[in-house]
């Protein structure tokens, strides 16, 4: 595809979505299929965002067999399909996204006709099967490609040791069907089973539990280990990473898991996991899943973190020496109730799974580091919100956002995590924190190992607790862009003596001068966000000079630190910048650097050497965004 002269991905995707919409018809309330799921109470509301049939033929477990080939970048093997059949005439429909299938058999081991789809953007190719009577189970078997989205290959250049590669999935929103043919969307809930072969000098770890390795029937200098997950959960969880990893124990439940050289940091910066869990399991109920591990990951890693279910993924710049980081871990792990355990249906409601996550997180954070470093965060999450509601269109600032001819990601910004947490903590403020609190709980429960949708929250706030039903304009909050009057605001003394300083620095004092000897990284974030970008504004070589940032290890602060450094253009920051742009994959830190670079001549040149050496290290998630702002 000659990217310059084609339409842009939002009109590829879009055509392709109102194509999708002959797709819609057969899954129509009027088909044979939809009747029978809708008698068997397991009818699942339309997702435009996958091409499965999931109420005419459902996928209950699947079963992986796979072997990793590092020298070809791609994943080898089959995946047997178990089924739930509510029209015994329908084809069972997949998706796919830049899959090889080589053939596809029944239990019996006879062929079973297929069709792959025409290309449809972003969303991939439906695989239909057409099956036989009595098929309960179907085998796959395919191939991944380079051109898939959720696989990222590392060099071994790219990670901590230097010595092995890496590989490792990222399945939310929609990028699991490019490692696995399966029905994927967040309705279809499934179990799942797997065996991964791979060179014996690394280790594969799953979303689900290790049943063992066993060498027999494997090649020379290979291992099969093998993983299974009894409880159902959405394909986007499902995830592998495999690498030169080892772990170390948190406490009976919970470990750390990361490349050698990393993991005594690691470990030491995540130590106060199992206080976590603790803290979560006091305000919403049992912990569900067994075990809670978090993998450390290479810093290519284009999210912050990923609650894939029993091992979060985390990107290695939260290791800031000093725990300042951790609200991703308690992030992550409030996921394990809001996100996995009571999951949203369609890429909608996604601010169900991150407004109450965010909200979940803060109420962590208090228990565990007290209520002065969750009311700066929520502060800071405040000023956030407020910078990307200045910059987004309308239609991405609802809650209950309308996806019409988008991918989930063009829906992705601070509004589900920050506008959503906003919502909660207004209806925390109308029937008081223990109402809220036992609601939540019971919201949990009731919903346990369910795919909800806005309208079954709504339905569920007017049952369960009328007070606050009655007392917040819905209609405003959830379908209405901006940000509603009433949002509860949170401030600080602290941060208000940081605004201080601010003022004084810009009214003169000296640099060296301020009040900052007891300022931790939230108050650094507060300060250097609120710095003024008109160039020339900001003494900024005095400011390097008296702390270092330049030099700075906590990445966050050094982010901000950057990112100011381009818009005053500081000369002294470009080596460290263009080191940090090579090295880190997160989208988070890369949009707004890039974004500020592109918005001079001189930057963008800047901006556009720097990408082409980079992008070949990035993941698909950030090359993707990085794609529109580096044109
Ligand atoms: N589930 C998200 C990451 C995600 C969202 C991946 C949508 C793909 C599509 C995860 O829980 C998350 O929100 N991560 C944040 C960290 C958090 C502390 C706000 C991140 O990666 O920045
Ligand atoms: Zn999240």
């Amino acid at each position: 595809m000659l990217r310059l002269s084609n339409p842009s991905c939002a009109l590829v995707l879009s055509a392709a979505l109102m194509a999708a919409g002959c797709v819609s018809e057969h899954v129509s309330t009027s088909s044979a299929g939809a009747l029978a799921a809708q008698e068997a109470g397991a009818f699942l509301p339309e997702d435009i965002h996958s091409l499965a049939r999931p109420n005419e033929v459902r996928v209950t477990h699947v079963d992986l067999d796979l072997k990793l080939d590092f020298e070809a970048k791609r994943l080898v093997g089959e995946a047997r399909l178990e089924l739930r059949r509510f029209d015994r005439e329908a084809p069972l429909v997949l998706d796919t996204q830049a899959l090889r299938i080589s053939a596809v058999l029944g239990e019996d081991g006879g062929l079973r006709e297929y069709e792959l789809g025409p290309s449809q953007g972003r969303l991939g190719q439906a695989l239909s099967i057409q099956l036989e009577p009595d098929d309960e189970v179907v085998y796959v078997r395919y191939s991944t490609t380079p051109e898939g989205e959720a696989l990222q290959w590392l060099a071994p250049e790219q990670t901590a040791g230097g010595q092995q590669p890496f590989l490792f999935t990222q399945g939310q929103a929609i990028l699991t069907r490019s490692w696995i043919p399966l029905q994927d969307s967040p309705g279809v809930r499934v179990s799942y089973s797997a065996r991964i072969d791979c060179p014996a000098e690394l280790t594969p770890v799953m979303s689900a539990e290790s049943r063992g390795q066993s060498d027999a029937g494997v090649s020379a200098g290979r291992s099969l280990h093998s993983f299974s997950l009894d409880l159902p959960i959405p394909s986007y969880l499902i995830a592998l990473a495999v690498g030169d990893l080892e772990k170390s124990d948190v406490s009976e439940r919970c470990a750390i898991w990361a490349e050698p050289s990393v993991l005594p940091l690691a470990a030491s910066e995540f130590e106060d996991t199992e206080s976590m869990i603790v803290a979560a399991e006091g305000l919403f109920g049992d912990y569900r899943w067994g075990r809670y591990d978090v993998l450390v990951l290479p810093p290519a890693f284009p999210y912050g973190g990923m609650e894939n279910p029993l091992l979060t993924f985390a990107t290695p710049t939260v290791l800031a020496g000093d725990k300042s980081l951790v609200a991703l871990i308690a992030h992550e792990l409030a996921h394990s109730w809001s996100g996995n355990l009571v999951t949203n249906a369609t890429w909608s409601d996604f601010w169900l799974n991150e407004g109450f996550t965010v909200y979940f997180e803060k109420r962590i954070m208090e228990l565990v580091y007290g209520a002065e470093r969750a009311d700066m965060e929520r502060a800071l999450d405040w000023d956030g919100l407020q910078g990307e509601l200045a910059d987004l269109e309308p239609w991405q600032t609802v809650l209950h956002i309308d996806l019409a001819g988008h991918h989930p990601d063009d829906g992705f910004s601070g509004v589900p995590y920050d506008k959503g947490n906003l919502f909660l903590m207004r209806l925390e403020e109308i029937v008081g924190r223990p109402a809220l609190d036992e609601f939540l709980g019971n919201w949990f429960e009731a919903h346990a190992f369910e795919s909800v949708t806005t309208a079954d929250f709504v339905q569920f706030l007017a049952d369960e607790l009328p007070g606050g039903h009655a007392g917040i304009d819905l209609q405003n909050w959830l379908e209405s862009p901006g940000l509603p009057d009433d949002a509860p605001r949170t401030e600080t003394p602290i941060l208000a003596a940081v605004d201080a300083e601010r003022e004084a620095l810009l009214g003169g004092k000296a640099a060296a001068e301020l009040d900052a000897g007891e300022w931790n990284t939230q108050a650094w974030l507060r300060f250097l966000k609120r710095l003024p970008t008109e160039p020339g504004s900001v003494p900024m070589a005095e400011l390097d000079a008296a702390f270092e940032l330049t030099a700075a290890g906590n990445s966050e602060i050094l982010a901000a630190w950057l990112e100011l450094s381009i818009r005053q253009d500081y000369g002294p920051a470009y080596g460290r910048l263009e080191e940090f742009l090579m090295t880190v994959g997160r989208r988070k830190f890369l949009s707004p650097l890039y974004g500020a670079l592109m918005e001079s001549p001189a930057g963008a040149q800047r901006a556009k050497a720097i990408y082409a050496n980079a992008r070949p290290r990035y993941h698909a998630v950030s090359a993707q965004t990085l794609d529109g702002i580096v044109k």
